[in-house]
């Protein structure tokens, strides 16, 4: 297999080596061309040295402009520069295909708004680079803690006919002809006549399939796509976006909280440990001291603190939020991170919300008014994880699904799993992405993800 400029970098002076990837920059100076190649699979790139007396095809070298493929084939040496151990004295060159001027990722410094109108191009650069690789390397962290304690990677459908969260944001999936559907007798649309017969939608959350395996294998998680069609345009909404969701019989709400702290702690741990040097880019030029911040995460024990205790600290600074609170409301952004940033400077698991604003599958608990549930709340970000105890109670369960005027026959058999051999059990699902942002620093959740989907999102 061809050596990759990771492989490259690694190697002692003296190694004969063939290395390839896309030209970052170009220096000529009198006698010497420096080209620094890159090929994305670490931060740093090879510098390759042209000696221009008796390079046989000096040409090649004159035509070569930012962003061409090429091969150079050649010698390491001890290198002079301070950024770099070792540099590749070449031989020979051979250029696959240039870029011309038009090339938008010229050396000049590009806004991130600028990227994300190129998509498709933008992974070539330092920072996306970087983040494509935390994420990589994030996501096999993910399977690694969940795999070491024998939990299972359980895949669950995309396309669903109930909706988790109860919410209403559902993108809807269908073949039928939008400009003429068929119609019942009574003027509605005929979904018998869709293709899987029923009204189908893109899901918000594998949970509901995954407490159906909890059930039976014990302890599962997932991890992959979901879809929201929720109307916000902010920073960390997407409407495509991965979640990871664990899912265990015989836990409580403190088992979880228990399981989301180790969890959180052995992922970031994990990436700081072994992608150090991409780490080191986000610290100095995406958000000074956010390495700090994550050791910090790692080292020191989450706050637990119930939504009643919050709302009492938040009371006394309503003054200064743009949405006050009392109990019963819904806690937003500001008053997340004000939680874990100003009351308890550190990430904070908040338990135990009202049941108004909390999904129809949550554990009802005795004062008849809250909830277990929980959200691990962390400085900057605000919600990186929503989670909760299940309600195992098959009447209970029964009442709040009708309560809540959920569609009874669809939950059918998720009220079955309280009817045959129930147990307790709890689960929880952490932002994929919202995790990615929270380690890079990266400022836009449209950033850490390849090809962001999100609200009136016309481009590619
Ligand atoms: O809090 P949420 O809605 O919880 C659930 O979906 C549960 N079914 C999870 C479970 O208990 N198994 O979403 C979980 C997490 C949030 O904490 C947030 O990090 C992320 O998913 N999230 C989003 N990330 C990006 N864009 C969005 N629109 C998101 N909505 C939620
Ligand atoms: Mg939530």
């Amino acid at each position: 297999m061809k050596k990759t400029i990771k492989e490259i970098l690694a190697l002692e002076e003296g190694a004969e080596v063939v290395a390839t990837g896309w030209v970052r920059t170009k220096r000529d100076s009198k006698n010497v061309v420096f080209i620094s190649v890159g090929d994305g699979t670490c931060f740093d790139a090879l510098q390759v040295v042209v000696d221009k007396e008796g390079f046989a095809d000096i040409e090649t070298i004159e035509a070569m402009n930012t962003g061409a493929s090429c091969q150079f084939e050649g010698v390491l040496q001890k290198s002079l520069g301070k950024n770099q151990s070792v540099e590749l004295l070449a031989k020979s060159c051979r250029m696959f295909c240039n870029a011309d001027d038009s090339y938008p990722l010229q050396k000049k410094h590009q806004t991130f708004e600028f990227l994300r109108e190129k998509l498709h191009l933008r992974g070539r650069t330092n920072t996306f680079g970087a983040v494509m690789r935390v994420r990589s390397i994030l996501a096999y962290a993910i399977h690694r803690f969940f795999q070491e304690k024998g939990f299972f990677y359980l895949n669950t459908p995309l396309v669903t006919t109930s909706d988790c969260e109860g919410a209403g944001e559902m993108f809807e999936v269908t073949t039928l002809n939008l400009a003429n559907p068929p119609k019942t007798k009574d003027g509605g649309v005929d979904f018998s006549k869709d293709f899987f017969s029923k009204r189908a939608f893109l899901t918000v959350s594998g949970q509901l399939e995954g407490e159906s395996y909890a059930t039976a294998i014990r302890n599962i998680y997932t991890f992959g796509p979901t879809f929201r069609a929720e109307k916000s345009s902010t920073t960390r909404h997407l409407a495509e976006f991965w979640m990871v969701e664990p899912e265990m019989a015989f836990y409580d709400l403190n088992d979880n909280a228990d399981l989301a702290e180790e969890f959180l702690k052995y992922i970031f741990k994990y990436v700081l440990d072994n992608d150090p040097r991409d780490m080191e880019f986000f610290d100095k030029f995406i958000l000074e001291g956010v390495v700090d911040t994550i050791r910090h995460v790692i080292e020191k024990p989450f706050v637990r603190m119930t939504y009643t205790q919050a709302i009492k600290e938040l009371e006394k600074n309503n003054k200064s939020f743009e949405y006050p609170v009392k109990w019963g409301s819904d806690i937003q952004t500001e008053h997340e991170r004000y939680i874990s940033e100003t009351v308890c400077k550190a990430p904070v698991i908040l338990t135990d919300y009202p049941k108004e604003i909390k999904s129809f599958y949550m554990k009802a608990n005795d004062d008849g008014k809250t909830v277990r549930a929980m959200d691990v709340l962390v400085p900057r970000l605000g919600e990186i994880i929503g989670g909760s105890e299940r309600e195992e109670d098959y009447g209970k369960l029964l009442a709040k699904i009708r309560e809540m005027g959920l569609n009874e026959s669809e939950y059918e058999w998720y009220l079955d799993l309280r009817k045959f051999g129930s147990v307790p059990h709890a689960g929880f699902g952490l932002g994929f992405e919202r995790a990615i942002l929270y380690l890079t620093g990266m400022q836009n959740i449209r950033d850490v993800i390849a090809y962001p989907r999100f609200w009136k999102s016309e481009k590619k």
